[in-house]
């Protein structure tokens, strides 16, 4: 929308004060409008929001893409080998929920430290040329391109089950796989076989578009109230502050993040510990405890 409203309809522009953006690869995109000066008007990068990321991302994805590959392939995880294509914080929570099931999981990463965290968390991290052979069940969460190639789909075990639940449906190269496949047959809802010349058979969830919005029901409610709590906070923080904002993106002061968990887990009924004004002292003070 914010892509359609910058070239189609920039008339519009002079009455937006703002927009917030709840998705991790749709930050990229506006940080990249920022930066070539093609941005219009402020927007607010909900997706930064921990209450978003680091609940939504990775409880909301970890969750909701497996019950998409489930609900396609009625698959057992347990004994299976599934890799997770990318560790941030949707792969963390893909890994994690394929791991409580009994999966053996891989992952693949680029960026070093993510490849580390997935390390210490105690999977085996490996490049993709190699996984590829080994993996029973494929899981992008990258938001790039073609993670996935012919290549890699060439070298699978016979019957791999190929889904994505990153941004878009290019992080699996199914244009090349539609094309080289001898034949493709729907052998489920939202599961199709695609045979090659040699016999080799694999499977696609959901046409490799979101496994959990295309296969199954998305997140739950639990997890987007707080994203959307974000949202609608961000959407009063731009009216409050239009004056001061430029056509640039902004991350939530922390004091709004703080107070969607204070909401959150009022709704869940829990209460947490206040700090004592001793405590509040000694943990802004350098005299005691050096
Ligand atoms: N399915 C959903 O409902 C849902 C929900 C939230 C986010 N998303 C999308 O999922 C994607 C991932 O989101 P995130 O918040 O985890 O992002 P993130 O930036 O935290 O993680 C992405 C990870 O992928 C890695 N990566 C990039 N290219 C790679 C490659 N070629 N091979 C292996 N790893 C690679 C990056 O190094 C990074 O660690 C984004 O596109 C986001 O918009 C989907």
């Amino acid at each position: 929308m914010v892509t359609l409203i910058h070239t189609e309809y920039a008339d519009l522009i002079p009455n937006i004060i703002g927009g917030c953006e709840e998705t991790t690869t749709g930050i990229i995109r506006l940080k990249a409008m920022e930066k070539d000066k093609a941005l219009k008007c402020p927007m607010i990068a909900v997706n930064d929001n921990k209450t978003k990321h680091l609940m939504d991302n990775y409880y909301g994805t970890g969750q909701s893409t497996l019950d998409g590959i489930i609900r396609a392939s009625n698959i057992l995880f347990a004994g299976k080998t599934v890799v997770v294509l990318g560790y941030g914080s949707c792969g963390k929570g893909v890994a994690l929920r394929s791991k409580g099931l009994g999966a053996n999981v891989i992952v693949t990463e680029v960026d070093n430290f993510c490849a580390l965290q997935a390390k210490m968390d105690g999977f085996v991290v490996m490049k993709m040329e190699f996984a590829a052979k080994i993996g029973d069940i494929f899981v992008t969460v990258t938001g790039n391109k073609h993670v996935i190639t012919l290549d890699h789909i060439k070298s699978m075990k016979s019957g791999a089950i190929l889904a994505n639940s990153g941004h878009f449906d290019n992080e699996i190269d199914v244009k090349s796989l539609e094309k080289q496949a001898k034949s493709k047959r729907r052998v489920r809802s939202y599961f199709d076989e695609y045979v090659f010349e040699n016999g080799k058979y694999v499977y696609l969830v959901g046409e490799g578009r979101l496994a959990n919005l295309a296969a199954a029901e998305g997140h739950p409610s639990e997890v987007m109230s707080l994203s959307f709590c974000g949202q609608a906070l961000a959407c009063e923080y731009l009216v409050k502050n239009k004056s001061n904002l430029l056509a640039k993106v902004y991350t939530l002061p922390p004091e709004i993040d703080d107070y969607i968990s204070a909401l959150q887990l009022t709704a869940m009924e829990v209460s947490i510990d206040e700090l004592t004004e001793e405590q509040k002292k000694y943990l802004s003070s350098w005299q005691e405890g050096t």
